[in-house]
């Protein structure tokens, strides 16, 4: 059996689908390109067939990211299968389809309505459709984990005598436990005649808090291949999180010995961070690995202890990992090489054009305080990096409020040449504004979620709003802004949300009618 552990990152599939985790095309090419620094051996870039977003962005990372296989994930149909192949192809022989179908008992007698016999055989020609197109194909038996053995064990045997190279067994719902989730990958390895011919692999969701627990339970019994997210985002509660199955490997190798994989380890708080900035989702502070108190020793003992000898209360070298990369502050004098250097370091690969924007609002923001931080350059890369959305710009703002007078908003909003200006009252000052810009551009949004941090510490921090807004369209819109004025913070933030929405619409009335949204009726 191999030593080599095959990382499969499906922080843009799995990840994004969960509610408030969406990311526009602009943002999963960020997170596509760090996915690639980290080492990462596969990236599951998305799900073609559902959108038009996810084909162009499935597209856009097969043809520009290089090093990981790029995968696009299929239902066990001739269109999905097609359309992700379609979406792969530029990435050549590192494409992958991954294709899936429900085999549990509930989902064929409830989801599916089909007997055993006919789900065996949409897997074997789904798998055979998909070899027809990429030498790559992965196949997943979803709800694998309460699928009875031994027809879990004569479907993986079909599809790797059909040529998929890896067959995933999900726990779709999390319902696995860890003694239970190793014994049936052992099961496999003992009643799948073919089973060295394909890589066992493992995708564990987080429903009972045993992800983790459960892909490492499953390494364990021979699978070589664990999926996950970064930071664990994904469906209900989650996927696993692929910084700390990768951690736990490498801290203990005494229980894993001699496992390997291509993980840069120094990439991970980059790319968890950047994760988080890219999908609005924040990292709870206490989340091993990653959160900001994983490494903080508050207790004297421990400090007298980490002082003395790191090792007594540390397990992992937070160097290491990439904690404690912090360099000098900019300030207002620091030129564009020195932000561009620091935009690199951050993870960002931004056109001239989003630099030329960044470096315009980092003067101002170095006019108003002393010192930038690589946070809160991160902050403004955010607010600059939607530009291609971006119809209406912010080009003015006055807000008069108090404790006795009715807040009111002027707000001019620019498109190209032309300004347009109104002014509003509102039940507050954040209130006042974005009414005054929903009255501007004819919206009525409905405020589902207001989030506002400090990038950094000190009163003059910039102050990140992060919002969701529905606009009754289906589905809820993030929208982020950042100024050290939190008003126009939240201002900027909204009009992002409204831009987004504008783009949308714009997309959708240019698309043609024969090729419409999917709607997948099939949880995954
Ligand atoms: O959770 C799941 O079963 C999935 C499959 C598509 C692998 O995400
Ligand atoms: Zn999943």
């Amino acid at each position: 059996m191999s030593n080599r552990i095959v990382i499969f990152d499906t922080t843009l599939r799995d990840g994004e689908q969960c509610p408030g985790a969406s990311m526009n095309i602009r943002e999963k090419m960020e997170v596509a390109h760090q996915l690639a620094e980290l080492g990462v051996d596969v990236i599951e870039a998305g799900f073609p067939v559902i959108s038009d977003g996810d084909f162009d962005a499935v597209t856009r990372i097969a043809t520009e990211v290089k090093g990981p296989a790029i995968c696009g994930l299929a239902r066990c149909v001739p269109g999905d299968i097609d359309a992700a192949g379609a979406a792969v192809k530029a990435a050549g022989d590192r494409g992958r389809i991954h294709v899936f179908l429900a085999t549990s008992k509930i989902h064929r007698d409830f989801k599916l309505k089909k007997a055993n016999e006919e789900i065996l055989r949409m897997a074997v020609e789904g798998v055979t459709r998909a070899r027809g197109l990429v030498k790559d194909v992965e196949f997943s038996p979803e709800d694998a984990s309460r699928t009875e053995p031994e027809f879990l064990a004569q479907i993986t045997q079909a599809v790797i005598a059909a040529g998929a190279k890896t067959v995933n067994i999900p726990d779709t719902v999390g319902y696995a436990t860890p003694d239970q989730f190793g014994s049936l990958i052992r099961y496999l390895f003992d009643n799948v005649k073919n089973i060295d011919d394909a890589i066992i692999s493992v995708h564990c969701h987080n429903d009972l808090g045993l992800a983790v627990a459960n892909s490492l339970a499953a390494i364990q019994a021979g699978a070589r291949q664990v999926e996950g997210t970064i930071n664990g985002i994904g469906e209900r509660a989650g996927n696993a999180a692929l910084e700390e199955v990768i951690m736990a490997l490498q801290t203990r190798p005494d229980i894993y010995p001699e496992l390997a994989s291509n993980i840069r380890h120094a990439e991970i708080v980059k790319t968890s961070r950047l994760v988080s900035r890219m999908s609005s989702f924040l990292i709870q502070r206490n989340k091993a690995i990653v959160g900001e108190n994983a490494f903080a020793h508050s207790a004297g003992i421990h400090q007298d202890g980490i002082l003395k000898k790191r090792e007594t209360y540390e397990i992992m070298d937070p160097k290491l990992i990439g904690w404690g990369e912090t360099e000098l502050p900019l300030t207002k004098h620091s030129g564009r090489h020195a932000v561009v250097i620091r935009l690199k370091h951050l993870g960002y690969h931004l056109s001239d054009a989003e630099i030329d924007s960044i470096f315009k609002r980092f003067k101002d923001i170095g006019d108003r305080k002393k010192f930038v931080y690589d946070d809160d350059l991160a902050a403004l890369v955010d607010d600059a990096m939607d530009r291609d959305h971006e119809v209406y710009a912010l080009d003015y703002m006055h807000v008069t409020t108090g404790t006795s007078m009715i807040p009111t908003a002027t707000v001019r909003l620019k498109r190209g040449e032309e300004t347009f200006e109104d002014s509003s009252p509102g039940n507050g000052a954040v209130d006042a504004a974005m009414k005054c810009i929903d009255r501007l551009l004819d919206k009525r949004g409905h405020l589902a979620e207001y989030q506002v941090m400090a990038a950094t510490g000190g009163k003059d921090a910039l102050g990140e709003v992060t919002i969701k807004v529905d606009f009754g369209i289906g589905e809820v819109i993030t929208g982020r802004g950042a100024s050290t004025d939190v008003i126009e913070a939240s201002a900027r933030a909204y009009l992002n949300a409204v831009n987004r929405v504008i783009f949308m619409e714009a997309q959708a009335a240019a698309r043609p009618a024969s090729h419409p949204r999917v709607e997948v009726e099939s949880t995954v």
